[in-house]
């Protein structure tokens, strides 16, 4: 779609506006501190290191090929973190992992159990978070979910796919409302496309999986109702009737974006709440760029269009993308992740940028639900954020709020295009912090710079928000060189941050 993005004067206008919201939902928001998290800014870096702000330092949680227990190891390419209370000083933490770097895994196998997804128990040791080597914690709950893992399948595909094996290309992710994380599989292409995995059935990934990080028993679930494509991630919430929405974007150029609204309404402590991920209606944007404006368009049957296309539902969800275009869904700029405010309800989502557009450094996106209602049919829209030089910020991707009026995001510069040309300005890629209010509101500031050729990805707060943890994805992706976190061969990490 066409940008058309607010200049800087209008950025400030319009975050001063939108204070008038934030201040207005302060009172009912209890986690949401006075104090300010304040922090020295710093410049874009070229150090092979991982950079933070002066103060603060980082502590290794795990690392690729680190043992998690006495036969499994930690995965690679760590993305989504996941956060779980078990009391106040024993926790679990879902990992994501996404893809392989095929210059360190060239065998098959090896790369088949190093996808997917890690569950880790974490313990609190002098005011620091990091990995428990507790036997009894870590044969309760630490495993891997790898290429190899059964599943199964829910919802109206279900029946044409049946059960089969294998999660990948986990990319980002979300929690429901009962503790599972929902899980999702993004470029599932490039494992046929980039790693020549041959007997690869495409239509089997693609899905959001539902994961029970409380109990390693239970097969990861692959919810076929959400839709089949590059799933980003999936930000939960649950509308005024308790429906459960999700938002989910289609991280490819000129893709589009999506919500799931469940049949039923969520009541806390009901049997099988998973229900909810199986009976629903999925929904594509279609915007309106004159009047920003925007409608939810229904994908099923109803529609004659598809009607005429598809013989089931079942057939329509695994060939979700068509579907959307058939009925005139809009293109969008590579929608990365998508995070719902929890300060006035509105939906951001970050466009990385999109070479078909000619869009270089992306924005973030701002939905607002007609009567602020997440089951609306129709939303306006705007753009909070323009990246590019002036904003110091460029391709969006991860986004987080945490419990001070601040919004977290992480940028994702292409391999080759870093520190190339357009993306000169922008350094390694980074982690920043907007402040959306206070004196340095709409200010975009570095706290993290990362290694050569990595990714940060995933920020997650612990419960408390006193500690941030954070994926260090691909050190020395091609064609940059790294050796962090150590000498040896670069290894992706979860790292834990004392942000007080
Ligand atoms: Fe895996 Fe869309 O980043
Ligand atoms: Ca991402
Ligand atoms: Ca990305």
């Amino acid at each position: 779609m066409a940008k058309e993005l607010l200049s800087r004067r209008d950025f400030l206008k319009f975050l001063g506006l939108n204070l008038a919201l934030v201040s207005l939902d302060l009172s009912s928001c209890s986690r949401l501190l006075e104090d300010n998290f304040d922090f020295q800014a710093i410049d874009a870096s070229q150090e092979d290191k991982l950079v933070l702000a002066p103060g603060f330092s980082y502590d290794i949680v795990r690392s690729w090929k680190d043992p998690i227990n006495s036969f499994e190891l930690f995965g690679t390419n760590n993305d989504y973190l996941a956060f779980f209370e078990l009391n106040k000083n024993q926790a679990l933490l879902w990992v994501n992992h996404e893809g392989i770097d095929t210059q360190y895994i060239k065998d098959h196998q090896e790369q088949r159990k190093s996808v997917g997804g890690s569950v880790i128990a974490i313990e609190k040791q002098k005011q620091k978070w990091q990995f428990s080597h507790n036997p009894e914690l870590q044969e309760k709950y630490n495993c891997r979910y790898d290429a190899n893992t059964p599943v199964t399948y829910s919802g109206p595909a279900s029946q044409i796919l049946g059960d089969y094996f294998g999660t990948l290309a986990n990319c980002s992710g979300g929690i429901t409302p009962w503790n599972t994380v929902l899980s999702c599989e993004e470029n599932y292409n490039h494992f046929t496309k980039y790693y020549k995995w041959k007997n690869f059935k495409d239509e089997y990934y693609g899905w959001v999986v539902e994961i029970d990080p409380f109990n390693k028993n239970c097969l990861p679930v692959k919810h076929t109702a959400l839709g089949r494509f590059m799933h980003e991630n999936a930000a939960t919430v649950l509308a005024k009737d308790k429906r459960l929405v999700v938002y989910m974007g289609d991280d490819t150029n000129d893709e589009h974006i999506y919500k799931y609204v469940s049949k039923n309404s969520y009541q806390e402590g009901q049997e099988n709440p998973s229900k909810l991920l199986e009976e629903g209606d999925l929904y594509v944007a279609q915007l309106d760029s004159a009047n920003k404006r925007g409608k939810w368009k229904i994908l099923n049957l109803s529609d004659p269009k598809l009607a005429k296309k598809f013989s089931s539902q079942g057939e329509l969800l695994i060939e979700t993308r068509k579907a959307a275009k058939i009925i005139g869904a809009t293109k969008m700029n590579r929608p990365e992740d998508i995070e719902v405010s929890p300060y006035d309800n509105s939906i951001f989502i970050a466009q990385t940028h999109n070479p078909n557009q000619n869009d270089k450094h992306g924005s973030i996106l701002k939905i607002v639900e007609d009567q602020n209602d997440f089951t609306s049919p129709e939303f306006s829209y705007s753009y909070f954020l323009e990246g590019g030089e002036e904003a110091g910020l460029t391709s969006p991707d991860n986004l987080a709020f945490d419990n001070r009026g601040n919004l977290w995001v992480c940028s994702d510069v292409y391999g080759p295009d870093l520190w190339q040309a357009d993306y000169k300005f922008a350094g390694n890629n980074s982690l920043f912090c907007i402040p959306l209010r206070g004196k340095e509101a709409g200010k975009v500031k570095r706290f993290a710079s990362a290694p050569n050729g990595a990714e940060i990805t995933g920020p997650c707060f612990s419960k408390d928000f006193k500690t941030l943890f954070l994926s260090i994805q691909h050190p020395g992706e091609f064609p940059s060189k790294s050796n962090w976190p150590t000498n040896s061969e670069p290894r992706s990490c979860v790292v834990a941050i004392n942000l007080v």
